[in-house]
């Protein structure tokens, strides 16, 4: 049986006043919550305050991107052993705003991938098309070589310490959420094709939804066979929300 997973991605949003409340009314509202899993990836610069008010408790905090390298004269980056410094056990890599607006390749991503489980950080490994992608149908080829960037140079072991997001582009920031039917249909792909790499690893896999995932439709999709929790943007930010999502998944 797989535990349900729900992690917020506050992206670039956040100050040190609001973030201090938000964490304070989430951990009260997830405190309870025992049978699923939790976690929110803020802002490089927050973590401290993460590690501070959430140590201890049932909401495990991350980042949302990462250095492919260990250290060096990078300017700007951030290393993996810098997050895990602040007890980081996880880290978006592959998000669509990386993708798109950073122009991170399906290369770039891989060696995120692979500089996160090194320094023992669990990846929250996203893939999705966009708009023009699904309307052309080749949603599920998309999703497949996204997924081949990992599967092919490291093999599925890799995805035992890892977490698939399904996050459609189309759906993201937007309120326009795929159907539970039409997210289901992925993540049934995305297990089908780790599953052709080792069926053992595609069982156990954690494959999380993403693209406007709100308290009104995380029972539906949260419900669904192979959709195991979700990664959450803008209702991550409104304590009431999230815990509302988080409730959703137990
Ligand atoms: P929204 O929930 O705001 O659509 O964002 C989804 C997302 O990008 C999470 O990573």
């Amino acid at each position: 049986m797989r535990r349900k997973l729900v992690v917020g991605n506050w992206k670039m949003y956040g100050g040190l006043v609001a973030n201090q409340a938000l964490l304070q009314d989430v951990l009260n509202g997830v405190s309870e919550l025992v049978k699923a899993d939790y976690a929110v990836c803020v802002p490089f610069p927050y973590l401290s305050q993460a590690q501070t008010l959430l140590a201890g408790s049932n909401l495990a905090w991350g980042a949302q991107n990462l250095s492919t390298q260990q250290e060096g004269a990078y300017t700007g980056e951030v290393a993996a052993g810098m997050l895990t410094d602040f007890g980081c056990t996880v880290v978006i890599i592959g998000h669509s705003e990386r993708r798109g607006l950073f122009h991170e390749s399906n290369e770039i991503t891989a060696e995120k991938f692979e500089a996160a489980q090194k320094a023992g950080l669990k990846p929250i490994f996203c893939v999705g098309e966009t708009l023009a992608e699904r309307e052309s149908g080749v949603t599920e080829q998309v999703v497949a070589g996204q997924l081949d960037a990992v599967l092919v140079r490291f093999g599925a072991t890799v995805l035992k310490n890892a977490v698939v997001a399904y996050e459609p582009v189309w759906a993201i920031g937007t309120g326009k959420t795929a159907s539970a039917d039409q997210a289901q249909a992925v993540h049934a792909f995305i297990r089908q094709r780790v599953a052709g790499y080792d069926a053992g690893v595609a069982q156990n896999l954690c494959i999380l939804y993403g693209g406007s995932v709100k308290p009104g439709n995380a029972v539906e999709l949260f419900s669904m066979p192979d959709i195991d929790g979700g990664l959450i943007g803008g209702a991550s930010l409104v304590a009431n929300d999230f815990v509302a999502i988080c409730k959703a998944a137990q």
